[in-house]
């Protein structure tokens, strides 16, 4: 499967991206907040592609001027997402890249592709304590918060962590679709001069209290 938002193509990981693995995954603000340890050598990375990365909807995220990937998305089931309808989503970007909403982009069709093609009802998605880019990245794509969780075990780190879990149902995400095309239309509105800033600021908070969707983008 291949997947194509505006700036990025996510497909399948091959072997031949190890170096590129490796050169984003050994920087230590990448695994860790994640639950993983930084990768250690290029084939470490080669290691990782072929136990993990080759699981089921995992998919490296390349960028499409050059198609190199730079982080990875992917679903996958767990203590969060038991049944067959649901899925995790789990993610990461080399760090160069935060910061200019590539991650949102890639989930974003990412949850299309798990409501409209594989039949999805909920997706769940996690964060430990203190991540708070992972954070807003939930509240960005209208993730509503359920609950905190003490003494989570993070294996491969020897660690003992907070986590909290959010959750995207499929008639959430519908009315997240419908308020960013609400608000689309609004931008437009505002950039014809059909309606002034002002007006413009009164609908979209209207917008953002009627439909709960505080913090969404
Ligand atoms: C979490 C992560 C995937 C976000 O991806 P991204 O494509 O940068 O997402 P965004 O561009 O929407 O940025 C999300 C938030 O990160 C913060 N952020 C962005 N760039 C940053 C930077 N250079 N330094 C610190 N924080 C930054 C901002 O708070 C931003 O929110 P905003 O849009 O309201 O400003 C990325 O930071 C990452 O890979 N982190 C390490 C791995 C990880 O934590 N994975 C998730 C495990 S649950």
């Amino acid at each position: 499967m291949i997947i194509e938002t505006e700036r990025l193509i996510l497909r399948p990981w091959g072997e031949d991206d190890a170096e590129d693995l490796y050169t984003y995954a050994s920087v230590p603000d990448i695994g860790p907040p994640a639950g993983w340890p930084p990768h250690t050598s290029v084939e470490n990375s080669l290691e990782i592609i072929r136990t993990v990365l080759s699981a089921p909807e995992t998919y490296a995220v390349c960028l499409k001027e050059n198609g190199k990937p730079i982080g990875s998305i992917g679903f996958h089931r767990n203590d969060l997402a038991e049944a067959n309808d649901e899925y995790e989503l789990g993610y990461w970007i080399g760090k160069q890249f935060w910061g200019q909403g590539l991650i949102p982009e890639a989930s974003r069709e990412m949850l299309r592709y798990a409501f409209e093609d594989l039949g999805m009802n909920r997706i769940w998605c996690g964060y430990y304590d203190g991540n708070e880019k992972s954070r807003r990245v939930q509240e960005k794509l209208g993730f509503v918060y359920q609950r905190k969780t003490e003494g989570i075990e993070v294996s491969l780190l020897g660690e003992i962590r907070t986590g909290h879990s959010s959750l995207m149902t499929k008639e959430r995400w519908q009315r997240v679709e419908l308020f960013r095309h609400q608000r689309k239309t609004l931008d437009t509105f505002l950039q014809n001069g059909a309606i002034s800033r002002a007006q413009y600021d009164k609908s979209f908070g209207d917008l953002c209290e009627l439909m709960e969707m505080q913090g969404v983008e």
